[in-house]
């Protein structure tokens, strides 16, 4: 019988926004792969094989590999499986008759909850690790904008870039951090004024023109 690689997405980190379908596989997994802080968050190291995801992704789905041919494996993701996370590594790995996807809810679908704004004309774009083309990042009228952020492109550098791209100063933004945790924090306020509240490295920035 072969095994299967259950990848599980865990939410933006509060396990009150997990889906239980999602629980019910850690709590299960006989071997559990995941970032550190959730590793710490949701593993029993007593019971289940632990590999921590960290830079080295080939080490990671090696591991996967070999565990896999005497165990299903769970791997969790942070927000939603679908949007940036290692399935994307995973799909180019192993076929896909070998994933089973538990979706989970994505810190941009949080963020724009909070702002009770629909995101089903938003453009979601990804600055964590990778700068959109400028085709993609062009200012236009009305436009609405879901981007992750990292250490280099942040809460202060990206509102800069649109700028330059051509946004207005004036441009709405919400600086949404440490969605679903206690210490959450929304900051309204503009492209241009942006850089006068503290840096914020990983959240999700909502622009709307
Ligand atoms: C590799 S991406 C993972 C995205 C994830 N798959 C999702 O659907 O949310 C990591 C980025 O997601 C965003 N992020 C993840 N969790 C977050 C949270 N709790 N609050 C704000 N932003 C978060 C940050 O922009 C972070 O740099």
């Amino acid at each position: 019988m072969k095994h299967k690689i259950i990848v599980a997405g865990i939410g933006p980190g509060n396990p009150d926004y997990m889906v239980p379908e999602a629980l019910r596989a850690i709590r299960s997994a006989r071997v559990l792969v995941g970032g550190r802080r959730a590793l710490a968050q949701f593993a029993e190291p007593d019971r289940q094989e632990l590999m921590p995801v960290g830079g080295d992704i080939p080490a990671v789905l090696s591991f996967v590999k070999e565990r896999l041919l005497h165990f299903d494996v769970v791997v969790m993701v942070s927000g939603d499986p679908g949007y940036y996370s290692l399935l994307d590594a995973l799909r180019r790995e192993f076929p896909p008759e070998l994933l089973e996807v538990i979706p989970g809810i994505s810190s941009v679908q949080l963020a724009f909850a909070r702002l009770a704004l629909p995101w089903h004309e938003a453009d979601l774009l990804s600055f964590h690790g990778r700068v959109p083309s400028a085709e993609r990042l062009r200012y236009a009228k009305g436009r609405l904008l879901g981007l992750l952020t990292d250490g280099r492109y942040n809460s202060h550098t990206v509102p800069r870039l649109l700028v330059a791209e051509g946004w207005p100063q004036e441009t709405e933004l919400a600086v949404c951090s440490r969605l679903s945790y206690e210490n959450e924090a929304i900051i309204r306020t503009t492209l241009g004024e942006a850089d006068r509240f503290p840096v914020c490295t990983h959240c999700i920035l909502v622009v709307k023109a």
